[in-house]
């Protein structure tokens, strides 16, 4: 059983973070690219789409008290994914933290819920990419077969000339008395689009870590632009409306309804945990760590750097957004885009949405990214096979991981829901960010006396809230969420049972009668 929990010898890791050469990673990200590497990943489906129903349906305005909450909880678990990857500087991120810290068999836990977050996190976005994409070209008259733009299953309407999904279009049906049933109807059959964009992002992947990131920090530029133009017209028609705004501001936090969760500070509780989605991804700037130049100095740059930016943005949205327009109004799958036409900008709403395509393809590309780098450092470990972390010679990328990654995901995203996709994937990162928290406070005890570049703040108040936080967010999920994940669980130690246990190259070294290896390091 002890050797379950076999620690990997710090300085071992220390040594492979040094690693150069054609079969390393390549170092050629400054602290500009970590930081939009972090906006490219946070900024997505979360602000563009799940912010209108959880003021509608949870928070009201107070929706901006919820971007706060969950922006402080995700502030604990940045505090302290800083000091990691600063000490620790490599790809598998926090895997590699937890088999420092915690021993083997939990860093191959929180490898394989990594997949949850990254993986898993890809392909919701996908499948929400096909959505604001299929919507665009529907804005111009453009149809694509309908069954091949949705999951199986997924019952699809014509209404008003467009393909809607009748479980988002339902509400309007019934305020407009259409019975369902008389309209055309299509069922889902492979989301083609979401597995088109799941290969597109895999290409450029496989081509070069700074291809990637100049493609990221474009992408991030245009969204950072389209979300400061909404926020600049929405603070324009506010200034020179103030009637309008203070009447939809009123009451900011509207009364319970009786219900958890359904308004009241309790809704703001919940509205916290949807939009909890919108702040995933700054972690993943971690994974970059053995393609940073100075990684001691700019991975701490790049986390809390781009969790800033992004939380500013995110209240200023949410705050300008419930002023524009009544929060009631706001339960439709592109709220930004109809804040944006109440203001009566006409060409604003094509705007968000080309906004909202282009920021949704670099969510993918930086999640896919942090995946393969997580495997690769799981199978430099041995846990995983060796083509996992095999490098391309040319382009220095971990490509057979990057591809076979591609491949999953893309079929994960034509066929899962969304909703099921989405919770998996805020499971999978709390829970990775309560190992992560639990992992500072333990190597502080363990070894104070470690150089450590970035120091997280008061320990251990602060991972003792990055744990309570997270952890409070994870038992608000729903009961079916915390079954797959077991069972998701599960199959990974039947993996690893059958596989890494018997290749893991910390085993092999506990094994070597002499020298002796050192259990924790
Ligand atoms: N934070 C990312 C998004 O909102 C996952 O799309």
């Amino acid at each position: 059983m002890a050797n379950l929990l076999a620690t990997k010898p710090l300085n071992l890791l220390m040594e492979e973070a040094r690693e150069t050469g054609e079969h390393s990673l390549k170092r050629a990200l400054g602290p500009t690219n970590l930081i939009t590497l972090g906006i490219g990943a946070i900024i997505g489906a979360g602000i563009f789409v799940l912010t209108g129903a959880a003021a509608a349906q949870y928070a009201g305005p107070a929706i901006v008290l919820s971007f706060v909450l969950a922006g402080i909880g995700c502030a604990f678990a940045g505090l302290c994914y800083s000091e990691f990857a600063s000490l620790i500087p490599i790809a598998g991120s926090a895997y590699t933290y937890g088999y420092a810290t915690l021993g083997e068999i939990f860093a191959w836990i929180i490898g394989w819920d990594l997949i949850l977050e990254y993986a898993f996190g890809a392909a919701t976005v996908a499948s929400g990419w096909s959505g604001y994409f299929n919507s665009f070209l529907q804005d111009f008259g453009i149809h694509l077969p309908p069954a091949w733009t949705a999951t199986p299953g997924t019952d699809l309407v014509m209404y008003n000339a467009r393909w809607e999904r009748l479980a988002t279009i339902l509400p309007t049906l019934q305020a407009h008395r259409v019975n369902p049933s008389t309209l055309p109807h299509v069922q889902g059959v492979f989301n083609m689009l979401a597995f088109l964009a799941i290969t597109a992002v895999t290409v450029v992947l496989v081509i070069g870590i700074k291809e990637s990131a100049n493609l990221n920090s474009g992408i991030v530029m245009i969204k950072i632009a389209i979300v400061l133009t909404f926020i600049g017209i929405a603070a324009i028609f506010v200034s020179k409306h103030p009637g309008i705004a203070a009447a939809n501001w009123h009451p900011f936090i509207p009364p319970n309804t009786g219900e958890f969760g359904h308004y009241g500070w309790s809704g703001i509780a919940r509205g916290a945990g949807v939009i909890f989605f919108a702040y995933i991804g700054f972690d993943a700037v971690s994974t970059a760590a053995q393609e940073a130049k100075n990684p001691q100095r700019d991975m701490p740059i790049g986390i809390l750097g781009s969790l800033v930016i992004c939380t500013i943005l995110y209240i200023l949205v949410a705050g300008l957004l419930t002023g524009v327009v009544s929060y009631t109004t706001l339960n439709v799958p592109d709220p930004v885009a109809v804040g944006i036409d109440h203001t009566g900008v006409r060409w604003g709403s094509i705007l968000v949405k080309l906004g909202a395509i282009a920021g949704l393809g670099s969510v993918m590309l930086v999640m896919l990214l942090g995946q393969s780098r997580v495997f690769f450092s799981m199978s430099r470990d041995g846990l995983l096979p060796p083509w996992a972390g095999a490098i391309h010679p040319k382009f220095r990328t971990p490509w057979i991981s990057s591809i076979t990654v591609g491949i999953f995901v893309a079929i994960f995203a034509s066929v899962i829901p969304i909703g099921i996709l989405g919770e998996l994937v805020s499971i999978g990162t709390l829970l990775a960010f309560v190992i992560v928290c639990a992992g500072v406070w333990i190597l502080r005890r363990r070894r104070p006396e470690l150089k450590r570049p970035f120091k997280t703040p008061w320990v251990p108040f602060v991972p003792f809230m990055g744990i309570l936080i997270a952890g409070f967010m994870m038992a608000s999920l729903p009961r079916d969420t915390w079954l797959r994940l077991i069972v998701w669980l599960i199959i990974g130690m039947v993996v690893y049972f059958g596989y890494g246990r018997h290749h893991s190259r910390v085993q092999a070294a506990l094994a070597k009668p002499s020298p002796a290896p050192t259990m924790a390091d």
